[in-house]
């Protein structure tokens, strides 16, 4: 069975038969965060959503160190390539990919992605991640609006479990949040990308709220930084 364990902000450590996968790694200066760098286990693979600085976060140094492999748009992998990371799978939105632990899917986001400090670069497109492994479908929405093609991902993906922001001003608030987790219908949906900073406070008990009073056969399941969900 997959574990997901949910480190604060975006970033989600995936544990799948055969390996660990870390999703958008802003460990260093996430103040949700519960472990320090060197408290990660290996790290076999790393899957960025888009350059901003609390999702690209710790990327590129934990690669370096675990010789893990980073995979995301083929400009986000070129810039990290450039920085020093030796293994990188460079991909685009709508494409998949096989690997030994599984399969991952890059789908839209509706959101920037450039670095910004000390100079910007360009990163390509913002992306969220399906990623197959263990028999099980985990969805990751990285930074998102609400769109409509949210349905189309429901329909061809039997998702397990959802991680979706629900923080507004920068991705999707509570209301939006609702609408997107009715349209990919997911088993398990986990909020995240919330109460890191004040400008994204959100309650996650109104979210909850507000999708079981929609529909009650998605559980919603909350978690506190450093809990996991099995889905
Ligand atoms: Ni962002
Ligand atoms: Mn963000």
């Amino acid at each position: 069975m997959a574990k997901a364990k949910w480190l604060g902000h975006s970033c989600v450590l995936v544990t799948v038969e055969g390996a660990k996968i870390i999703i958008d790694p802003f460990i260093k200066g996430n103040p949700q965060c519960p472990i320090q760098l060197e408290q990660l286990p290996k790290i076999d693979v790393v899957l960025v959503t888009h350059g901003h600085a609390d999702h690209l976060g710790d990327a590129i140094e934990i690669c370096m160190a675990h010789d893990a492999l980073l995979i995301g748009v083929y400009e986000l992998c070129v810039y990290c390539q450039s920085r020093g990371v030796r293994k990188a799978y460079p991909m685009h939105i709508g494409g998949s990919a096989k690997f030994s632990f599984g399969m991952v899917k890059l789908t839209p986001a509706i959101h920037g992605s450039a670095i910004t400090h000390p100079s910007t670069v360009y990163t390509g497109e913002a992306c969220g991640f399906i990623l197959v492994a263990d028999g099980s479908t985990l969805y990751h929405a990285g930074d998102t609006a609400l769109f409509g093609d949210m349905k189309l991902i429901g329909e061809r993906n039997r998702i397990d479990c959802a991680f979706i922001p629900i923080g507004d001003n920068f991705t999707m608030g509570i209301d939006d949040a609702v609408e997107a987790t009715l349209m990919l219908h997911p088993k398990v949906v986990v909020p995240m990308h919330y109460d890191t900073f004040p400008v994204i406070k959100a309650d996650p008990n109104e979210f909850a709220r507000k999708l079981s009073e929609a529909d009650k056969t998605i559980r919603c399941c909350i978690l506190s930084p450093g809990e996991e969900v099995e889905y």
